[in-house]
């Protein structure tokens, strides 16, 4: 049986988060967090485990099933109206914004960099606006594309920019995070 299965995460990319959260020490009782691409929602289930007290909001395209302690948006993150609904239930600054958004890939590595690139730039955009001081924003990179244009506007943005290929990644893609920490 899948180690996903055991455990009872909805999707292997649970592991991805727990291997980042071991380097870097995010995750504690009473955060805000944003979780951007949730579905099926297994990094949500790992920090509803083990944020307790905390607020999380789980904002995919596609319906997720419930996840204890979690509001759920259903919507497009990169439109007005659902990063303002964001704002509303957020109600304040968030702790930590991470993304997991993926476009549906072609297949072309390329194109699926610059495009899986918009979305981490346009969700480190909005991080800019409702991220605490000392927040984190963690999002998926395809290597190539876009890569050093990320990187540029992380800096702009953050003190603190790490690339960070976890192992549960597989080697053969080219998938990859960004950690990025402390406001500028
Ligand atoms: C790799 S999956 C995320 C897996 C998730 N982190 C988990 O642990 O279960 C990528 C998700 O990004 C979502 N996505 C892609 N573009 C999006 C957008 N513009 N707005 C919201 N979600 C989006 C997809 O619907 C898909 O569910």
């Amino acid at each position: 049986m899948r180690q996903s299965k055991i455990d009872g995460y909805r999707a292997r990319s649970a592991y991805k988060l727990i291997e980042i959260d071991e380097k870097f020490k995010i995750f504690k009782g009473g955060l805000t967090i944003i979780d951007i691409g949730a579905a099926p929602g297994s990094w949500s289930q790992y920090v509803s485990k083990v944020v307790k007290n905390g607020k999380i909001i789980s904002v995919d395209l596609k319906e997720m099933e419930i996840i204890p302690n979690t509001i759920q948006i259903k919507g497009d993150f990169t439109l007005n109206e659902i990063q303002q609904q964001i704002k509303d239930k957020l109600n304040g600054y968030a702790d930590v914004v991470m993304s997991d958004m993926a476009v549906n890939t072609t297949g072309i590595k390329n194109i699926d960099s610059i495009q899986t690139g918009e979305l981490c730039k346009d969700s480190m955009n909005f991080s800019k606006e409702i991220i605490k001081k000392q927040g984190f924003f963690i999002s998926k990179i395809f290597m190539g594309g876009s890569f050093n244009e990320i990187i540029e506007l992380g800096k702009k943005i953050f003190k603190d920019v790490k690339v960070f290929k976890p192992k549960s990644s597989r080697k053969d893609s080219k998938e990859s995070f960004v950690i990025c920490k402390n406001l500028r």
